[in-house]
């Protein structure tokens, strides 16, 4: 399995039989798909409670068999959970949603007269239910007319997390820029002493932290909002659809489910309607039962054309001239892009090949030519063309077009797989998150034409937020900055965008 970003659609290779079935044997239990460092660690440490458990069973029993009274026991997963599971979170983190709450949600609620019960599901330390519990104390102590009622459930899969958020004690990590925004609920309700922060033990009477795993459903339904933020990305297709079906369940009508904002796009659902309110998006439960809860549609991968530009592909990549700008410009004028289609088609039956000198030169032209012929959907010649510069060029714009011509073959697998190398290329490459992120995703029309149409009038107006607005609300040096982070950790190549 190869190391790095989180593998997107095809399941990963391994050499190890054993190895794949813990694989598949993590992903059907915990609906994570994890990574090779985590199944290693994992299987060393489930290797020493086996020989103390089974000494003398053979080292080719199945996995399934092997370890079958391990995951078969909530108990003992929580404690293998911390080998498996990224716990990465902040205070008011995706701040964002946080505004919703205040200004669109809790006047809502404040209208129903009763108590209120929320859910921060996969809280990891507990930061999430704690903004929460800040935003709905500061609610009823200065902005309220009359007092909400209100509980939290929150839980999580792995112990030590757990642990932590009972005890509500931090470091400097827990609080980053992304929150800075709430900063002034930040001071009311977190004490420091010195390099540990303490939240204000008030809240703490309004949050039950337990242990729990999302795949064995919510034990509790009938909840007027909850958060599920950041667990998606780690999750396989199958585990997605199976947790949507539960959160969408789990909830009452109108209440309202978050779900990270690259994790947005993943989200359809016949019981959940699209929300966007404070730059934010959510989803609502639907009233009636119309469509009701038999399960994701699974949607058909959308078919937008896309011209991929990034700044630093602005130059010579591998000999081959690449200048989104000049693609884009050839593209958009259909006889421009015939003529240029044309032209490298003939180039390629006259086999003049890279010796000739203007091959290097016609970087362009054959990616316009390629773009072109794939929006057509001549699939064939462009699997030529596309076959032909692979051999000579393995930049991610490469890697991205050949993944635009699977994904609009609608083979949304292979896509993803050709995605996740043109990210590898380039860790900055906002095309192909964007696209991932859709795909990821299932496709989501309405979000779709939304964020589509918001990218192509901020790119026509030359605005940066154009990135933006592609891949889900980060911004463009964002999948940098967490790489530098990492990098600063010592953790690079091990770890993933988070
Ligand atoms: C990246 S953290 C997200 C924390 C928080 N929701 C946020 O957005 O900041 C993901 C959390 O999901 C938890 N998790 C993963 N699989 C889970 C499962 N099957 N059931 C419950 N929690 C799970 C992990 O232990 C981890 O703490």
């Amino acid at each position: 399995m190869e190391e790095g970003l989180p593998v997107y659609g095809k399941e990963p290779y391994f050499d190890d039989p054993l190895m794949y079935q813990l694989y598949q044997q993590v992903e059907h239990t915990l609906g994570i798909r994890a990574s090779t460092d985590a199944l290693v660690q994992l299987r060393k440490h489930l290797n020493q409670i086996q020989t103390l458990v089974h000494p003398d069973q053979p080292i080719t029993t199945p996995i399934q068999e092997r370890y079958k009274h391990i995951f078969a026991s909530s108990e003992a997963l929580f404690d293998l959970a911390q080998l498996l599971t990224v716990n990465e979170t902040y205070f008011f983190r995706e701040q964002v949603h946080f505004s919703v709450l205040l200004r669109e949600l809790l006047p809502r609620f404040s209208t129903l007269n009763r108590s209120l019960r929320i859910c921060s599901a996969a809280t990891s330390t507990g930061c999430e239910a704690y903004s929460i519990a800040m935003v709905f104390d500061y609610y009823n102590q200065c902005l309220g007319y009359k007092p909400l009622s209100w509980e939290i459930d929150a839980f999580d899969i792995d112990r030590q997390v757990i642990e932590t958020a009972r005890q509500g004690r931090y470091t400097a990590n827990a609080f980053r820029e992304d929150g800075t925004q709430w900063k002034f609920l930040l001071d009311r309700y977190v004490s420091a002493a010195g390099t540990e922060y303490t939240v204000d033990p008030r809240l703490k009477d309004h949050i039950h932290f337990y242990l729990h795993n999302i795949m064995e459903g919510l034990p509790i339904q009938g909840y007027d909002l909850i958060f599920f933020r950041n667990v998606f990305i780690y999750f396989s297709l199958e585990s997605r659809i199976k947790v949507t079906n539960i959160l969408a369940n789990a909830l009452l009508p109108d209440a309202c489910l978050m779900v990270g904002i690259s994790e947005t796009a993943s989200i359809e659902h016949p019981l959940l309607a699209n929300c966007f309110k404070e730059d934010a998006f959510y989803f609502q439960k639907k009233t009636t039962e119309a469509g009701s809860s038999k399960g994701i549609k699974q949607a058909e991968p959308r078919t937008p054309r896309i011209i991929p530009k990034h700044p630093e592909l602005s130059s010579r990549k591998k000999g081959l001239t690449i200048e989104p700008d000049r693609i884009a410009a050839l593209i958009v004028d259909d006889t421009e892009a015939r003529l240029t289609t044309e032209k490298t088609l003939a180039f390629l039956a006259a086999e003049q090949r890279h010796q000739d000198d203007g091959f290097a030169g016609m970087g362009n032209e054959f990616m316009t030519a390629i773009i072109a012929l794939i929006n057509q959907g001549d699939f064939l010649r462009a699997d030529r063309l596309l076959t032909f510069i692979e051999q000579y060029d393995n930049s991610a714009y490469t890697n991205f077009l050949r993944g635009e011509y699977f994904y609009l073959k609608t083979l949304p697998l292979d896509a993803e797989y050709s995605y996740k190398v043109a990210i590898q290329q380039d860790k900055t490459f906002w095309p192909a998150f964007y696209r991932l992120s859709s795909l990821a995703a299932q496709g989501n029309p309405v979000r779709y034409v939304y964020k589509i149409n918001q990218a192509l009038e901020s790119i026509s107006q030359g605005k940066e937020r154009g990135y933006e607005v592609f891949i889900g609300g980060f911004s463009p040096d964002y999948y940098q900055r967490a790489l530098e982070k990492q990098r600063n950790k010592g953790l690079l190549n091990h770890s993933q965008p988070r």
